[in-house]
């Protein structure tokens, strides 16, 4: 709210994907639990400063992978989060590719989604309190901005623009349902994760910036064969070093402060609630 648009102290969230299930160099590093009205996080969330910056590290899928992406809590993810003071958050993900020049190995800055998952709760509002937020725009540019910025210093191939089709899983996709979202739907790349995250995220007035690390063509290209979990593994090996030192370069970027958000992120509430306030 009002307390945003003077800027307050940054405290960087960053939440882990595949692969990704902490982060080294913490300075006074501590693994937090930490309790929310919509349960518990994916797991106890690492505390500590990297360069100065104030961080938050949750690991989605639990240490040890043990949530699956329909079963991962993502309200009491972004609830605990936002308890903890996070301002902006860098989301970490696997990724399946749809275009031959998003080759297995790049990073897409994702702006764009197209949300088909069908067994999450989406929303932190529901009877008693409703509230409907704009995500025509649902990623923060500027830190994405920023996020791109020291992605690059890592010398991996950055794509700055990219639609990230959210699917159900945890199964890959079929040839058809692989074949109709490429030709017929235009995503760039396919995911089971960062939705609803993003939209939780909003309503939460996180800025949120999404990189999604490429695994595999999915299953429509016709010199690759299907999607297999141990291809996946093999190529996120190499994305989570590139995952890191784009983290630490972030860290080397950012002030410790966060400016209100030129998109509006940190305000998304202002004018989202729909429900008469208590007399
Ligand atoms: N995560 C990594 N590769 C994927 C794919 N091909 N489809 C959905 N999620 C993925």
């Amino acid at each position: 709210g009002a307390k945003q648009r003077k800027g307050l102290m940054m405290r960087l969230g960053v939440i882990g994907g595949s692969g990704v299930y902490d982060i080294d160099g913490l300075e006074g590093a501590e693994w937090q639990t930490v309790e929310t009205p919509w349960g518990a996080p994916s797991d106890q969330i690492l505390t500590g400063t990297l360069n100065g910056i104030d961080m938050a590290f949750l690991p989605r899928h639990g240490r040890g992978h043990v949530h699956s992406p329909s079963d991962v809590p993502y309200r009491a993810n972004i609830d605990a989060l936002k308890r903890l003071g996070v301002t902006d958050i860098l989301a970490v993900s696997a990724c399946g590719s749809f275009r031959e020049d998003m080759a297995p190995g790049d990073f897409v800055m994702v702006d764009q989604f197209i949300d088909r998952t069908r067994h999450r709760a989406s929303s932190f509002f529901s009877s008693g309190c409703v509230a409907h937020v704009s995500v025509a725009d649902p990623t923060c540019g500027s830190l994405s901005g920023k996020v791109a910025k020291a992605a690059a210093t890592t010398g991996v191939k950055l794509h700055p623009s990219g639609t990230y089709l959210a699917m159900e899983g945890p199964q890959f996709s079929t040839l058809a349902e692989s074949r109709m979202y490429r030709d017929h739907w235009g995503p760039d790349v396919i995911g089971m994760t960062n939705m609803p995250e993003a939209k939780l995220a909003r309503e939460a007035e996180i800025c949120y910036a999404p990189i999604a690390m490429v695994t595999d063509y999915d299953c429509w290209h016709p010199d690759h064969g299907a999607v297999e979990v141990s291809d996946v593994i093999r190529v996120m090996k190499a994305n989570a070093a590139n995952a890191r030192a784009t983290i630490h370069a972030l860290t080397q970027d950012l002030s410790g402060t966060h400016a209100p958000c030129p998109h509006g992120c940190d305000t998304a509430l202002e004018y989202a609630i729909m429900t008469a306030p208590e007399k």
